[in-house]
């Protein structure tokens, strides 16, 4: 039987079980090198959006094998990778080897519960939110508020339904009948989305963007 998309445990703990498979899922290609050159891309996302301070403790929501926490980690105090996959955190480990201000955290897939409260700076999401429930997406934008000092800073993305690429993605996947979607399949947001459950949460200073005809993001502060 088909797993359900809901039971992202054990989805995404099957779809990391080697290095090639992490990283196919992960960002769909395997090479190290553009690995480290998208991460520099995410940085500079984050840059322009909540800022990267040297003093401040940053949380990843779904950190994958670190690709981000790798490249960031040398400009921030701390850099905690959270994930619902225990493959994918001991991946991590290995790929972030020697860097001493990092930490790994699995996570029940809903939740940010082993995080305290108010015990850090920026929460981010990256390439994470279309691979969850609508809700489950809101509720990490809660917990998001929860973990983060006050005025510490938010951000997620997601593929933006409304731009050219990610309706393609869309129509891609409508070939998959009912039954047959894979649990991972990615779905789609809308800038209005993502600025309503930051909204909704409670953040302020909530700013949208789109980029590359591509991307959907959200921005705010607590
Ligand atoms: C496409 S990968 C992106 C990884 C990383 N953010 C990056 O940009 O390299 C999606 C990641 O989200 C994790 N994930 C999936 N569902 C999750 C959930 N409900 N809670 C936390 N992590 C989740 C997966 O295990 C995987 O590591």
């Amino acid at each position: 039987m088909s797993k359900l998309r809901g039971d992202y445990k054990s989805v995404w703990n099957s779809l990391s079980g080697s290095k090639q498979d992490a990283y196919l899922y992960v960002a769909g290609y395997t090479d190290e090198d553009k690995f480290h050159a998208d991460a520099e891309d995410t940085v500079d996302i984050l840059r322009e959006t909540v800022g990267v301070k040297a003093e401040d403790v940053f949380l990843e929501i779904g950190c994958g094998v670190g690709r981000v926490g790798r490249v960031l980690s040398p400009f921030v105090k701390q850099w905690v990778g959270c994930d619902v996959s225990a493959n994918m955190l001991r991946l991590a480990g290995r790929r972030l080897l020697g860097l001493e201000n990092v930490k790994l955290q699995e996570i029940s897939g809903y939740d940010l519960q082993p995080i305290p409260d108010e015990s850090v700076d920026v929460v981010y999401t990256t390439v994470v939110f279309m691979h969850l429930e609508e809700w489950d997406r809101y509720n990490y934008v809660r917990e998001a508020r929860r973990v983060l000092r006050p005025g510490g800073r938010f951000y997620c993305d997601n593929v933006d339904l409304a731009s050219k690429a990610g309706w393609a993605v869309f129509e891609e996947s409508l070939r998959f009948p009912p039954g047959d979607r894979p649990a991972q399949i990615s779905k789609c947001s809308t800038q209005p989305e993502l600025e309503a459950f930051l909204r909704h949460a409670g953040f302020n200073d909530v700013k949208v963007a789109g980029r590359l005809d591509f991307w959907a993001y959200a921005w705010g502060r607590k």
